[in-house]
Formats: C-alpha cells, sequence, structure tokens
C-alpha cells in the first residue's frame, strides 16, 4: 500500500480526517516547508527586531485574501564556488507568484532577506524574469517588493548579468503593463536601477534605504560624513532627490497605498483605466472655486482645495507630494473614471516651473499617456523660475521635458486656465496650440506675455523715468495693461481658450469635456520613436 494514511478508513462517521497524502506528495510538502522557512526562525527574529516583515507576509499582507499562487518555490542555486553548493538557499532568497488585488490579477515577486541577505544569484534573478515575462504575457501589473543586500557577491558576474536580465525586462515592459517597485530594506548599488525603471516607487519610512554608494564609500571618496538615512532614506528620496513617488508609515501602509493606486489604473496599455461606480453628482457646483476666482490676483490659495472640489467625493490620490511642491499631480475621479491631474501650486515658488517640476509633470504625463488615462491640467503659473542654478543646472533642456511629454501625449487633454498664464508656461501648460482638447478659462484668469509690472516696467522704461510722479504713472500704466491683456478675452476673442466658464461651474464643464473626449484617437508620423530631451 502506498498511502501513509486513509482518509476513509472510518467512513460514516462525521470526520474531519487529513486527506489522502501519497509519500511522493508528503515529499512535495517537505519541500516546500523546507522553502517557506526561509532562512530560519532566528533570521525571521532578526527581520522582525528591525520592524520588517518576512517576504511572505508580506505578499499576503499585499494580496487579496487566499489569491496568491507561488511559482518556482523549489528552484536552487547551480553556483558553486564559495561553497554554495553546500548551502541551502529557500527559493534562493525571492518569493515569486501571481495573485489578485481588488479582485484584478497580478504578478510579484518578494526577496527574502532571511536568505543570504535576499542576495540576487543567477537563479533569483531569472525567478524574477519569469514573473515579468508572465505579467508581460497575460498583460498584468508586476509588482516587486525589495529587501536586498544587492549583487551575490560569491556568484560574480553571473548576478551582474542577472540584473542587466532585469533592466532590459524593465524596459520592455515599460509603458505596456504598470510596474511598481516597495522598497522594504536595503537597495543598493547598480540593484537601484531597476526600481528606477518602473514607473512608481514606494519606501517606508526608517527602514527603506536606497543609494549607489554606501555612506563609507561616499566618506572615502569625497569626504562627505552621511548616514544611511540621510544618504537615501524615505524622507530623502521623497523631498530631496524626488526618487521615490510614495512614503509610508508602516509596510502595512505601504500595501495599502499600492492597492489603491492601482485600482486608479488599467491592467496594460491596450485597456482603459477600471471605472468605478459615481459617487458623486456629476453637475455638482462649488462655491469654493467661486471664492478662489474672487480672490486678489496676488493671494496664494491652496490648489489641494481646487482639485479637491473638483474630484468626485473630494478625494486625491497625490504622487510625489514632497517633491517639486511647485506643481502637484496625482489622480482623482471624475464621474468614476479615472483622470491624471497636473496643476501649478501658487503657494510654492509661486506656482512657476523649474527644473524639478518640469521632470516631475512631464514623468506623470508620460504615465498616463501610456496607459490611457486622460489628463486635467490646472493652470496657475507666472513662469519660468529665474537665476543661475535653474540655468546653469539646464532648465532649458530639463524643461523641455514637460513640453514635449504635453505635445507628445494623445489622450485626452482638458485644461482649465485659473488665474495665470504667463508666457512660454502658458504654451507649455496643454494650450491649445499643443493640442490641448478642449481648454477653459475663468474669468479672473489672465493670459499674457507677461505680468502687468514687468510689462509696464519694460514698455514704459522712459517715460517712467521722465515721470513727475512715477509711482501714479506706474499704477495707471499697470491698469491700463491690466484691462487690455490681463484677463482671458483676449484669447478667447482669439479661440485659445474655448470658453471662458464660471468657476463655481469647473466639475461639470470637465466632466462633459472628458465624457465628449472618450473616443479620441490620434494618427502620429510614422516614426520608430521620437527624441525626448533627457
Ligand atoms: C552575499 C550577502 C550580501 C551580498 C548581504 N549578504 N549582502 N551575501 N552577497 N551582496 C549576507 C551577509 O553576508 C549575511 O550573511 C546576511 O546576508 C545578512 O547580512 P548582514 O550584513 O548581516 O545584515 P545587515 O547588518 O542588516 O546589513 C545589510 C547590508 C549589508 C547593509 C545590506 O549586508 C551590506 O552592506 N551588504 C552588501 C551590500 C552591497 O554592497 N551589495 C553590492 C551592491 S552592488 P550571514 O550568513 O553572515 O548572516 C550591486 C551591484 C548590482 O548590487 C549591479 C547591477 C548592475
Amino acid at each position: 500500500m502506498n498511502t501513509v494514511d486513509n482518509p476513509n478508513k472510518d467512513s460514516g462517521k462525521e470526520k474531519k480526517e487529513r486527506p489522502l497524502v501519497s509519500p511522493k506528495t508528503q515529499q512535495l510538502f517537505d519541500k516546500r516547508a523546507r522553502a517557506e522557512a526561509g532562512g530560519g526562525p532566528e533570521r525571521h527574529a532578526a527581520q522582525k527586531a528591525q520592524g520588517k516583515l518576512g517576504a511572505r507576509e508580506r505578499i499576503e499582507m499585499l494580496v487579496d485574501d487566499d489569491s496568491f499562487e507561488e511559482i518556482d518555490a523549489l528552484v536552487e542555486t547551480r553556483a558553486t564556488d564559495f561553497g554554495l553548493d553546500k548551502k541551502y538557499m529557500a527559493a534562493d532568497g525571492v518569493v515569486t507568484g501571481f495573485a489578485r488585488i481588488n479582485g484584478r490579477p497580478v504578478c510579484l515577486y518578494s526577496q527574502d532577506f532571511t536568505v543570504v541577505g535576499g542576495s540576487l544569484g543567477l537563479a533569483h534573478a531569472m525567478k524574477i524574469c519569469k514573473a515579468m515575462d508572465m505579467a508581460i504575457t497575460a498583460g498584468v501589473p508586476v509588482i516587486g517588493l525589495c529587501d536586498s543586500g544587492g549583487a551575490r557577491i560569491q556568484e560574480g558576474v553571473e548576478s551582474l548579468g542577472g540584473y542587466a536580465e532585469i533592466f532590459y525586462r524593465n524596459v520592455d515592459a515599460s509603458g505596456y503593463v504598470p510596474q511598481i517597485s516597495a522598497i522594504l530594506g536595503p537597495c543598493a548599488g547598480g540593484a537601484v536601477y531597476s526600481p528606477a525603471l518602473t514607473d512608481f516607487i514606494f519606501m517606508v519610512e526608517g527602514t527603506s534605504h536606497m543609494f549607489i554608494t554606501g555612506p563609507d564609500v561616499v566618506k572615502a571618496a569625497t569626504g562627505e560624513t552621511c548616514d544611511f538615512e540621510t544618504l537615501g532614506g524615505a524622507d530623502t528620496h521623497a523631498r530631496l532627490s524626488g526618487v521615490c513617488h510614495f512614503t509610508a508609515g508602516s509596510e502595512h501602509d505601504c500595501f495599502r497605498q499600492i492597492r489603491e493606486l492601482l485600482d486608479f489604473l488599467p491592467q496594460n496599455c491596450r485597456e482603459k483605466p477600471k471605472a468605478v461606480m459615481p459617487s458623486d453628482d456629476p453637475k455638482r457646483e462649488s462655491d469654493i472655486l467661486e471664492r478662489v476666482g474672487e480672490l486678489e490676483p496676488k493671494k496664494a490659495y491652496k490648489i489641494h482645495d481646487v482639485i479637491w472640489e473638483i474630484a468626485d467625493g473630494h478625494q486625491f490620490f497625490e504622487v510625489q507630494r514632497g517633491f517639486a511642491r511647485n506643481i502637484v499631480v496625482g489622480f482623482i475621479r471624475l464621474d468614476g473614471e479615472s483622470v491624471g491631474v497636473v496643476a501649478n501650486n501658487p503657494q510654492v515658488l509661486s506656482g512657476a516651473l523649474d527644473i524639478d517640476a518640469s521632470e516631475k509633470g512631464a514623468r506623470f504625463i508620460n504615465f498616463c499617456d501610456s496607459f490611457n488615462i486622460p489628463l486635467l491640467t490646472l493652470v496657475d503659473v507666472p513662469g519660468y523660475w529665474p537665476g543661475l542654478e535653474q540655468e546653469h543646472g539646464g532648465i532649458i533642456r530639463r524643461g523641455a521635458k514637460l513640453l514635449y511629454a504635453y505635445c507628445r501625449a494623445s489622450v485626452p487633454k482638458v485644461t482649465v486656465v485659473l488665474r495665470k498664464a504667463y508666457g512660454g508656461a502658458y504654451d507649455v501648460m496643454s494650450s491649445k496650440h499643443i493640442r490641448g482638447d478642449v481648454n477653459y478659462a475663468w474669468p479672473c484668469a489672465e493670459i499674457a506675455v507677461m505680468g502687468p509690472q514687468g510689462a509696464v516696467s519694460i514698455l514704459y522704461k522712459a517715460e517712467l523715468k521722465a515721470a513727475k510722479d512715477p509711482e501714479k504713472r506706474r499704477a495707471e500704466l499697470v491698469q491700463e495693461y491690466v484691462d487690455k491683456f490681463a484677463s482671458p478675452f483676449q484669447a478667447a476673442k482669439r479661440g485659445y481658450v474655448d470658453e471662458v466658464i464660471e468657476a463655481r461651474k469647473t466639475r461639470p464643464k470637465v466632466i462633459r469635456a472628458l465624457k465628449f473626449l472618450k473616443g479620441k484617437k490620434v494618427t502620429r508620423l510614422p516614426k520608430k520613436h521620437g527624441n525626448i530631451p533627457l
């Protein structure tokens, strides 16, 4: 008899016995259990002590209940150097498979720091590559949960090759399926470039670190002193470098945010984002917007108030909240449909565009365009931020990215000029000329080459110098300029805005415009690809 247990032996009784398990199946169970044990209880305890979850716990917490299907649990390294052939490395340090999030399929991998520090050898890399290949074949998002000491030193160039295989697939999948990276531990050296090639990076405060070279190498090379946190912690990358898009107070919070983000996205570039049952009145008007429209031109207001007023349920899922705060980007729903918002923020640098804001905006627009998410642009921009630092930093080359991204985007584009739209920044911020589809302006909007003060100083330099009372004369000339140019009506006269709308009606107007644009199709010149300024 081959069976180890007979579940029917007491047939007739109310029973809860173990099912039939053949010796072969038992062998499978044993192998699985060994793989699932990871680096063993001690290392798991050390992981916990650092405030980090285990690789499998993370998956369970992220995905829908009982939806995870592991693949390649039994993969082992074939490396032999440095005694690796004598060492058992459970699942080769990474758990891979497919699952469901909010009911929709995803592929994912989760590095296990308890197994040789989650370091990446060839088998580990090939497991990740297989999960990515499956995601591409099935047309579903890929999520990487990263917690790794980097290239497995003992496997030498095979580890480097493994990384490059992942990088190649990151680029192949880019714009085809959404890619999300959660950094949940160390991520150092060239390893950072896989997350960097994905669409969104999440970091957890206190436990995630990303850097090319660690504090010791930095000290040796440049003499600068720093710790892991200041060099490459969540706050550093959220506020200063812009590398990370979202920070979380805990891993639990991180997974909650990933689930929320995925709900705004389609599964792949052939699909539209999932619409939800509308939760708000599409005809809702807003007194708050009307009041913003009545503010003194120099008075700053909170752009988030405007976005919340327009959005379904007053909800805004902001991306890169801490970085380049002079531009605000993120997702809202309008009558249940997912929409990407790009808005100047008059509370920071008066909403002017600079290098960081241009790059932040461009990357977000590219993402939305790749995945069929329409764009709503809210304009209140006095121009480009002046200064040597900006000019020498490449504002010409790097600022052009935003222009390029808007011109190239073929998704429906609705623009509302709230207040200022001056100079080149007027053109850039999804103007009619670069193929904004429906462009509105509030009655208080000022669409002009520059603001009244600057314009008067240049146009009437000599007259002001000669005036008996220059201040009085300046005030008169400014008023003249304001009456003539600082309004939306010059633009409306020429059809550069499609309509001047009451601020209170912004939400219903934008919803109608986006509904009208649903069938938009754009044909481009036949070319390999454009050459975005980098
Ligand atoms: C092999 C590694 C490893 C690695 C860690 N381990 N990193 N084994 N290759 N890259 C092992 C350790 O030897 C140790 O094993 C176990 O994992 C846990 O590591 P600890 O050092 O004890 O943990 P901790 O103190 O928490 O420190 C974590 C760490 C540190 C900061 C990540 O391990 C570290 O600095 N590792 C090296 C990081 C690095 O420089 N990697 C290369 C980056 S360059 P035992 O058995 O002793 O417990 C790179 C190139 C990619 O990745 C290129 C792509 C193009």
